[in-house]
């Protein structure tokens, strides 16, 4: 199999990559990235013993999609603008590679007729209330409310808008929060691990309330594996592991862990229009593809853990 991989060089992209080649070494991948700061190089250090290429790209670059949809079997799009912060100062760049770029590689796809997955967030469908036992499913209404959640929820409109007009080979995967290695510091779990580290304040939005459905990034990766294989074209999929924690709790138990003190923590004000809780039905992959989540939260944090403790120290 030869895979383009789009937005390698990020969190979710750089750990599937890992994973991929773990499992199948003689498979082929190329990589676009655009390296924008969320970008890390290193998160691929030891992947240039596979069949690997790297481009350097953005995905709404036409002729660029177009070259390297060409030759591949399939292809599944990592690349986004994913900070929500970032959105509310600024949602340009959220519109060019989360939609444009979208739309994009959609064009390139169905040009050479590839199969295409597109990897979303559960963020699409806004928020939960705080005190309740419902979560999102494939049925959920779309209500995204922040512009990175809008130009996800607008890139999955596309993809479902261009299955059922040109009945191409697509699917979509909605994913609750992901935790694991290579995660940007900007983020929760690994902002609140370096800064614990470096004994520095750890910032936490309002009274860190809000409720998250956590999921380890290899976990994800291999619900992503299934989908490719075996996902039903037009179909989405969501993606969740049944771990909802409160934020102020996730960055107490970090602490616990490395044995730091609950002093650390510094509340901020709360972020504008803050969703205050998602949690995923992940019933239908598991039902129709047999998907099934291998890490607890307890170890998922342990092993994030370990591996920036690791990178901190080299
Ligand atoms: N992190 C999560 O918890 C989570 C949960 C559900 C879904 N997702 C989705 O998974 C995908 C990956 O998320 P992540 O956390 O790894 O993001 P990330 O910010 O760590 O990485 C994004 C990567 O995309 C690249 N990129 C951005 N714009 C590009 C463009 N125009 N052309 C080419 N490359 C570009 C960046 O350089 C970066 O390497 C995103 O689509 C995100 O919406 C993330």
């Amino acid at each position: 199999m030869r895979l383009l991989v789009t937005g390698g060089d990020g969190f979710i992209g750089s750990n599937f990559i890992h994973y991929w080649f773990g499992r199948h070494p003689k498979d082929s991948i190329v990589n676009v990235d655009k390296l924008t700061y969320a970008a890390v190089p290193s998160n691929l250090d030891g992947v240039g013993k596979y069949d690997y290429e790297f481009i350097r790209g953005d995905i709404a670059d036409k002729k660029l999609a177009d070259r390297v949809s060409k030759d591949v079997d399939a292809i599944i799009n990592f690349a986004a603008e994913t900070h929500v912060d970032n959105s509310i100062a600024s949602s340009e760049r959220f519109v060019h590679s989360n939609v444009v770029g979208v739309h994009t590689l959609l064009e390139a796809s169905r040009k050479h007729e590839k199969r295409f997955h597109h990897v979303s967030t559960d963020e699409v469908y806004g928020a939960l209330p705080l005190h309740s036992s419902r979560k999102f499913d494939e049925k959920s209404a779309y209500k995204p409310q922040n512009p990175y959640s809008a130009t996800k929820a607008a890139a999955d409109h596309l993809v479902n808008a261009y299955f059922h007009t040109y009945r191409m080979k697509l699917t979509i995967s909605n994913c609750s929060n992901n935790l694991g290695p290579r995660q940007h510091k900007e983020k929760l779990i690994p902002k609140a691990i370096t800064n614990a580290l470096a004994g520095r304040k750890i910032p936490v939005y309002g009274k860190g309330l809000q409720v998250r459905d956590w999921i380890y990034v290899l976990d994800h990766c291999s619900a992503l594996e299934l989908i490719l294989r075996k996902g039903e074209y037009g179909s989405t999929y969501l993606i969740g592991a049944n771990q909802e924690r409160r934020n102020i709790d996730v960055v107490r138990q970090i602490l616990r862990e490395l044995g730091k003190p609950e002093s650390l923590i510094e509340y901020v004000k709360d972020r504008a229009g803050h969703d205050p809780r998602y949690a995923i039905d992940a019933g239908k992959i598991k039902e129709e593809l047999g998907w099934r989540p291998k890490y607890s939260f307890n170890k998922a944090l342990r092993e994030t853990i370990k591996w920036y403790v690791g990178s901190s120290a080299a």
